[in-house]
């Protein structure tokens, strides 16, 4: 446990599962559970059409195919043509049933426990939409996904510059879009195994609407 005292004189403390973040980096405005939150129903998008255009492009782009896992999932996992197999885990059960590409559901609190209830090598690929932000393990997430891909297997994560703020972890707030580019690869390089990130803008840049942004890189053979 490493101790030091914040501007406002407080003792703050970080410890060794923040990974080497500065402390109070995964913490939140909201520390109720998440149950709570994400209990009632919400079937809207959260980013504007041609940033979910953009979300399924890249899918495509990238060949997200086969057995998929798209973890944070709701009712909608924006894939142009949906992949044979989609398992969708989350956090609203009705939201899970009303996704008509997903092939299995799963409703599963990653922040009370990061641990993917899945097998070894499971999945083909992993994706993360518009969630990543809300991670408060992300570490041990990654490292979980990096298990249950095979290898070579692809995991992209995408964001906006939209959250539920009190949701959001502290860190992610205080961040701009590059930023957050740059922390969602350090989840990456952290969590081992993976080959080196990549970072894109997915939408034009400079352009009116939600921007469109993306970090992906594939697990490393054992
Ligand atoms: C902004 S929504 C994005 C939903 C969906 N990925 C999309 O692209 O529309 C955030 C999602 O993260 C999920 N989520 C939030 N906290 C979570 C947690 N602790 N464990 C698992 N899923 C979580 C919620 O169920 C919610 O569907």
């Amino acid at each position: 446990m490493i101790r030091r005292r914040a501007r406002d004189n407080r003792v703050v403390t970080s410890s060794p599962d923040d990974h080497g973040f500065p402390a109070g980096f995964f913490e939140r405005t909201d520390e109720s559970t998440d149950h709570e939150f994400y209990g009632p129903d919400r079937f809207v998008t959260h980013i504007d059409d041609r940033a979910i255009a953009a979300v399924g492009a890249l899918y495509e782009h990238l060949e997200v195919s086969g057995r998929v896992l798209d973890l944070m999932s709701s009712w909608v996992s924006h894939f142009r043509t949906p992949p044979a197999e989609l398992s969708v885990l989350g956090m609203n059960e009705r939201e899970l049933a009303a996704n008509e590409a997903a092939t299995s559901r799963l409703v599963h609190d990653l922040n009370a426990d990061p641990r993917l209830p899945y097998a070894d090598r499971r999945f083909d690929a992993a994706t993360c939409c518009v969630s990543v932000d809300y991670l408060t393990q992300p570490i041990e997430v990654f490292r979980e996904v990096g298990r249950v891909l095979v290898d070579n297997g692809l995991f992209v994560c995408t964001f906006s510059n939209r959250c539920f703020p009190t949701k959001a972890i502290h860190g992610w707030l205080a961040s701009d879009d590059r930023g957050h580019g740059a922390i969602v690869a350090e989840y990456f390089r952290r969590s081992g195994g993976w080959t080196d990130p990549l970072v894109a803008l997915c939408t034009p840049p400079g352009t009116p609407g939600d921007p469109l942004y993306a970090v992906w890189a594939t697990r490393q053979p054992v």
